[in-house]
């Protein structure tokens, strides 16, 4: 069985991460999608609220598991048995990060390799920050989320 992770914050799952999710999958026969505890961000959803929209959006894609970690991704994979880590590419200022990410994640204890799959051109220009912003300024994001994400962050923003 080859086992995929798609780690990420995920504060929210966008259409973005869904792109990369359902493409991913058919690089796997299970495909784990792992919320980093980040201690460097503060995130707007608690862990659970983010797993809870991950499991609903995905229910229906196919082999796929919402879980949570803490402490190095490598870690986690040695663990858990997995084979490769998935990250999406939306530009090049992605791609220097996520180059050193890569590198690091192939030196540390597991050597563990990455897939780089470059966002469709509907949502390369997504990020979770800037849906955010704008949920809270007022305007309307719905076109660059799952629709069961709407709620959570209309809780967030008073507008449920
Ligand atoms: N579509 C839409 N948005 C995307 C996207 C896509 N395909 N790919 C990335 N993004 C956005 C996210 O929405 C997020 O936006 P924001 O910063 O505005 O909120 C941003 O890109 C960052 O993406 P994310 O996938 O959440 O990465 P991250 O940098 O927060 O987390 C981890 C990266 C979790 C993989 C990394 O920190 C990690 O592995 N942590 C565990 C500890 C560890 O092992 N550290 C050593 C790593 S070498």
């Amino acid at each position: 069985m080859i086992i995929g992770i798609y780690p990420g914050t995920f504060d929210p799952l966008t259409n973005g991460h869904m792109d990369i999710i359902r493409r991913g999958l058919r690089l796997c026969d299970r495909l784990i999608i792992a919320v980093a505890v980040n201690l460097l961000k503060k995130p707007l959803f608690s862990v659970e609220e983010r797993l809870e929209m991950i499991s609903d959006s995905c229910k229906d894609l196919g082999n796929i598991e919402a879980v949570s970690f803490n402490g190095l991704l490598v870690d986690y994979c040695k663990e858990n048995g997995v084979n490769f880590i998935i990250r999406g590419v939306r530009d090049s200022a992605d791609f220097g990060y996520e180059r050193s990410m890569a590198l690091m994640n192939r030196r540390l204890p597991g050597a563990l390799e990455t897939v780089f799959m470059v966002s469709d051109g509907e949502s390369h220009f997504l990020s979770s920050s800037m849906i955010r912003e704008i949920a809270f300024l007022g305007g309307d994001v719905s076109a660059f989320l799952p629709s069961n994400v709407l709620p959570f962050l209309n809780r967030k923003t008073n507008r449920a």
